[in-house]
């Protein structure tokens, strides 16, 4: 369903005791009941959020259900602690673990049959951007990782340009409007489409007056209390 989503992707960030004084201090501040607020640590602080009231998500999975792969976690495990959502198909993961479009796909598909809400990720890089390739990209990232999902009401679709995340460089909320309107002629109305990339407290409030931006998927930012607060207040 479609909603305005703030989702954290923490990376690989906090040791368990900022784990809990971030909470700590998220708990002190009024946050806008009407969004839906998403914190996706590393999996080993997954159990630390479970009575924060907090909804929370995995930053990966594996595409079997279960097995010998040695170091994995399974969306069930995932479900298991109580997650709804999980981050799939991140640049960050295409780059150094060498995801393929084909592998996010089996992981879309495995995460939506064990009830969790794949945030599905994609952008173009930089030289593909400088190119003029952006829309041609992103219709094939999402016709390979949606691959054979006819109900796209039960994924959120998150797009993050390569060349703007964690570099302060924001895609313009014009730039983003553009792709997350081509993103929505295939998904449809239903989808929640986050943008992600450099969002910051100061830039969210443009990005979110764009008609297909449903929200954000923020990395360094999230990691203050305070910021991501701003960022889910807009
Ligand atoms: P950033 O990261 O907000 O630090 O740019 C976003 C992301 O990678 O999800």
């Amino acid at each position: 369903m479609r909603k305005i989503i703030m989702a954290a992707n923490w990376k690989m960030n906090k040791t368990s005791t900022e784990v809990n004084a971030f909470l700590e201090s998220l708990k002190k501040i009024e946050l806008n009941k009407e969004r839906e607020v998403v914190v996706c640590p590393p999996f080993l602080y997954l159990p630390l959020l479970k009575d924060s009231g907090i909804k929370y998500g995995g930053q990966n999975m594996h595409w079997e259900e279960e097995g010998a792969y040695t170091g994995e976690i399974s969306a069930n495990m995932l479900k298991d602690l109580g997650c709804e959502y999980v981050i799939l198909g991140h640049s960050e993961r295409r780059q150094y673990n060498k995801e393929t479009d084909k592998k996010i796909n089996m992981k879309v598909k495995q995460a939506i049959k064990s009830g969790l809400i794949p945030i599905f990720c994609l952008g173009e890089s930089e030289k593909q951007q400088e190119e003029g390739k952006t829309q041609e990209i992103i219709r094939n990232q999402l016709e390979k990782g949606l691959k054979g999902i006819t109900d796209y009401t039960s994924i959120v679709v998150a797009y993050e340009p390569i060349w703007a995340i964690g570099t302060g460089k924001t895609a313009t909320p014009e730039q983003a409007q553009e792709v997350h309107a081509e993103i929505r002629k295939i998904v449809g109305e239903e989808t929640s489409i986050l943008y992600g990339g450099s969002v910051k407290p100061d830039n969210i409030k443009e990005l979110m007056e764009k008609e297909d931006i449903d929200g954000g998927l923020i990395g360094g930012a999230s990691l203050d209390p305070q910021d991501f607060a701003k960022i889910v207040n807009f």
